[in-house]
């Protein structure tokens, strides 16, 4: 009797024991790689033109990219998109200002219109890129050929976008935008324009 009694709690320790030990290389694994999540972006991010600027704006995006160097760029052009959609509603705001002069009207028109049309380039990379992505790890030469032709698009229209967002500020060169709104204007569209290179780089480093 007492001899079963041993055994069972002998058992019982020795359950608990590696139940214990199981969650704790679970917890350890889990942090270690979430760690390694976040180096992959900042190391990812190290080869960028702003990799300060680049690491801020993609830390958050570590569990969803996790090592996927597709996932990163997807989430690169998506903070590209969000700050071209803040930089728009700034300069939208700034429109409507009552005591604009005609030029300054004029200039920042002109601004909205670049920004839409950045807009829209990020949004077509986007979508490319999602179709892209998936069928990345085929190595079908056709394939290859494929997606290496639809990357240049990619890489055309970010360009295509961040070309828009410099030409937003051209207007400014002069003097007839005051100072005031040419500076907010102007640390908007700079942000943008950044992290738009940015992402355009990460693209630039994939390999298909
Ligand atoms: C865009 O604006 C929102 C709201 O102000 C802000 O939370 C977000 O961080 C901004 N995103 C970028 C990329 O600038």
């Amino acid at each position: 009797m007492e001899a079963t009694n041993l055994h069972f709690l002998a058992i019982f320790l020795l359950l608990v024991t590696n139940v214990s030990a199981i969650t704790s290389a679970a917890a350890a694994a889990s942090s270690s790689s979430s760690s390694s999540y976040s180096n992959f972006i900042k190391t990812s991010c190290s080869t960028t033109t702003y990799p300060k600027l680049c690491n801020q704006c993609l830390s958050s995006y570590a569990s969803v990219v996790r090592s996927n160097p597709w996932k990163l760029c997807n989430s690169a052009l998506s903070v590209s998109l969000q700050a071209a959609r803040n930089a728009s509603s700034l300069v939208a705001v700034l429109s409507n200002q009552r005591g604009l002069t005609k030029a300054e009207a004029t200039i920042i028109k002109g601004c909205i219109e670049n920004l839409e049309d950045s807009i829209d380039e990020l949004k077509r990379s986007i979508k490319a890129m999602a179709r892209i992505g998936g069928s990345s790890t085929s190595s079908s030469a056709a394939k290859k050929n494929k997606v290496g032709f639809q990357m240049a698009s990619v890489k055309t229209w970010v360009s295509a976008a961040i070309t828009d967002e410099d030409t937003c500020t051209d207007g400014f060169a002069g003097r007839k935008v005051s100072a005031g709104v040419k500076s907010k204007i102007r640390s908007s569209i700079v942000n943008v324009a950044r992290i738009t290179s940015n992402a355009l780089s990460l693209i630039n480093h994939l390999n298909y």
